[in-house]
């Protein structure tokens, strides 16, 4: 029968159909007012009567078949295109989200941040002076006028203009009696330089902390105790030290403390009481009031702290360095 011939033929193109716009031809030319059905259906007046009918229905049949193998494939084809981007385009809801970059404080932020702390306990205030130092504060003012030969023992970067990048925290000593007066009890934390050549235990920048205390009948005795609570806390443990003579203008007498570190000394703070020159440069009566400083090497302490065998660390920005902190 002719319907059969065309059904059989639509059946085989539906089959092999690979997208909505096929389907959509063939749905057209099997279904529409053109298509070989439609003009059976409508030759069917030509047909002897009792062909008609069955005729007529083989026709119904065959469009019917085309309409659900139409559908059918329209459903497959969908179900393929989503299960394709279900197998590119899926997130896994489960997995726990990416680890996000988290910054590091810097060794030396820490333990300022200790000491900080740690000092402000005690009742000293926290003071920062400027990079740039003019000569009066960085060397005059401390008692190290320029004819002074201890001057050479800073190495000094001068600036064009006469002034410094200063080469230790002691100008900070001046400023804040000049702005406190006494009594003082106060720290000078931050950056130092010194044009010198750098190796693992020298930096050419570095850190210092400055400790200032004036008051009356301040003795050695109240310095060395200081320094060894200070330490202790810092260090986490009971440190051992050894205060030896040592030399500063601005302080008389003055002493190096060394600390004991695997069995060996390393030297650690400068410290003194402080001199006359000095606290009158600083519009204080040394009649009337005496005081100590100190002068710690933050980096040094860092080192011990975390057991780093290099000072250059420091400042190497290396993230390996910093990411462990
Ligand atoms: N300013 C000294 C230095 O940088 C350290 C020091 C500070 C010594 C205070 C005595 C008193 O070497």
């Amino acid at each position: 029968m002719q319907s059969d011939a065309i059904l059989d033929e639509a059946l085989r193109a539906i089959e092999v159909a690979s997208n909505e716009d096929e389907l959509q031809q063939l749905r057209v030319r099997y279904l529409g007012r053109k298509s070989p059905l439609t003009a059976l259906l409508r030759g069917l007046g030509q047909l002897p009567k009792e062909e008609r009918a069955p005729a007529g229905a083989a026709v119904n049949r065959a469009k019917q078949s085309v309409e659900q193998a139409l559908d059918e494939r329209a459903a497959a084809l969908r179900s393929e295109k989503e299960s394709a981007i279900a197998d590119t385009e899926w997130f896994d809801l489960s997995l726990p989200p990416p680890p996000r970059l988290q910054g590091h404080r810097h060794p030396i932020t820490i333990l300022e941040g200790e000491l900080d702390h740690l000092f402000r306990g005690m009742g000293y205030r926290v003071v920062e002076g400027p990079w740039v130092e003019d000569e009066f504060h960085n060397f005059d003012g401390l008692n190290i006028p320029e004819s002074h030969p201890a001057r050479d023992s800073w190495d000094t970067f001068w600036l064009s203009d006469g002034n410094v990048l200063r080469t230790h925290t002691s100008p900070v000593q001046i400023r804040a009696m000049r702005r406190f007066g006494a009594p003082l009890r106060a720290i000078f934390p931050g950056r130092v330089f010194r044009n010198e050549a750098v190796d693992a235990t020298h930096e050419a920048v570095f850190n210092q902390l400055e400790g200032l205390v004036i008051d009356k009948h301040i003795t050695p005795g109240h310095l060395f105790h200081s320094i060894n609570a200070i330490l202790s806390e810092i260090l986490n443990e009971d440190v051992t030290t050894r205060f030896r003579p040592g030399f500063f203008p601005f302080t008389e007498p003055s002493f190096e403390c060394d600390i004991l570190r695997d069995g060996s000394w390393m030297e650690l703070c400068g410290m003194g009481m402080v001199h006359p020159h000095v606290l009158r440069a600083g519009g204080i009566d040394p009649e009337e009031y005496t005081g100590f400083a100190f002068g710690l090497g933050i980096d040094r302490l860092a080192l011990m702290r975390w057991g780093i065998d290099d000072i250059r660390w420091m400042n190497s920005g290396d993230l390996r360095f910093l990411e462990q902190f």
